[in-house]
């Protein structure tokens, strides 16, 4: 017998932004936005997560400029007239089918590959420059003026995401990307005030926070999504222990942040030792700050192995209740499993299990 799931249907609180139950659809890049533009198949995609019941729909990551942080063809941008419009539609249509969407702001830094973008000449941006640390700087770090641009082009495709009618926003500060390549100091190598200790590791992201704040005003929830894991190395840990992952956060948490995304491959995993709580559980219990649990949910096998070729099948949600009815965090992204199946969340609560499919990686090349 599996557990009652009621916990995950009940509604959630982030700021004045009521959700009507605790699932979110994890970020997921899709590239089927062509030129850039969210088109009506893409509408219509986030349109059926919404009319399935999913209670936050995060977007796919979307650039917030068209030079530096596009490395990768058809992922849509904030900045042009042409997407913006686009991206109006989607929230109309999401808002119309009942359901809440924020976009996901995501600048890829060290891992765009300017040969494969539409700047090859133009370098990418990272912190030190690096993008595998022990194998040298590919780029030169970063110099003020570029942070300085970049942190405004943060803040400006926040407003746009508020502009074209969301309810909230997420900055992608995980993954090794560019926000995340000054968090850890392995590719954070600068002595000047952007790098050293968590102050000055933090402060990018402090910064992108304070200043959007001041634009978007109190009631328009800001997410920043955080990981421990890397690209480049899965067993990383950014921070090695609560202290120093409170000291990740309190600045985040001081600049305005509402909410923090723990990205983790497998949600039940432990973050440190001598406790079972996850990365999301850590981090309400140091910040008292909503937070966003993911990884693996209703699956058997996690999303990297994904792109190896591997099936992952229906798994059960007991651990996930579990958890969540302990308190540890207050929502749950589920990723793959709703790339799959729009009517995901609908049929775990009306306890359709039989009906949920397995993943494989067919499914990346369908807008389902
Ligand atoms: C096709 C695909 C695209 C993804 N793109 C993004 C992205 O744009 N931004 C992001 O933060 N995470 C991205 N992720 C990671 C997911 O948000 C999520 O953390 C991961 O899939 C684990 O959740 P799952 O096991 O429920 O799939 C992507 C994952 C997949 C499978």
């Amino acid at each position: 017998m599996s557990k009652p799931v009621q916990i995950l249907f009940t509604p959630f609180r982030i700021g004045n932004l009521t959700l009507k139950n605790r699932i979110v659809m994890a970020p997921m890049t899709r590239s089927f936005s062509r030129g850039s533009v969210p088109g009506d198949d893409v509408t219509a995609y986030y349109r059926r997560r919404a009319e399935g019941g999913v209670g936050l729909i995060l977007s796919e990551g979307v650039h917030p400029n068209t030079t530096t942080a596009d490395g990768t063809p058809n992922v849509p941008d904030i900045v042009t007239p042409a997407a913006k419009e686009g991206w109006r539609k989607v929230a109309s249509e999401v808002k119309a089918a009942g359901g809440a969407m924020g976009l996901q702001l995501w600048h890829e830094g060290p891992y765009r590959n300017p040969a494969k973008s539409a700047h090859p000449d133009i370098p990418s941006w990272s912190a030190s420059g690096l993008k595998v640390p022990d194998k040298g700087p590919l780029w030169a770090p970063m110099t003020e003026a570029e942070i300085e641009t970049a942190i405004e082009e943060f803040v400006a495709a926040a407003v746009a995401t508020k502009e074209a009618g969301f309810a909230c926003a997420e900055f992608h500060g995980a993954h090794s990307y560019l926000i995340d390549s000054f968090f850890w100091d392995k590719t954070n190598r600068r002595t000047d005030k952007w790098g050293g200790d968590w102050t000055g590791r933090t402060r990018m992201a402090a910064e992108i926070i304070r200043r959007t704040r001041t634009k978007v005003g109190p009631d328009f929830p800001l997410i920043i999504r955080i990981s421990q894991w890397k690209q480049q190395d899965f067993d990383a840990k950014c921070a090695e222990t609560p202290q120093e992952f409170e000291q990740w956060l309190a600045p985040l948490a001081d600049a305005g942040i509402d909410a923090f995304h723990c990205s983790q491959r497998r949600f039940w995993e432990p973050a440190f030792d001598g406790s079972d709580l996850n990365a999301a559980g850590w981090a309400k219990k140091l910040t008292g700050k909503p937070t966003i649990s993911v990884g693996s949910v209703g699956l058997s096998g996690e999303f990297t192995a994904t792109y190896g070729g591997e099936v992952s099948k229906p798994a059960s949600l007991d651990r996930l209740v579990e958890m969540m009815e302990r308190g540890d965090f207050d929502l749950i992204a589920v990723g793959r499993a709703l790339l799959q199946d729009p009517q995901w969340a609908e049929k775990v609560r009306t306890g359709r299990t039989d009906e949920l499919k397995e993943f494989s990686k067919d499914a990346l090349g369908v807008l389902y």
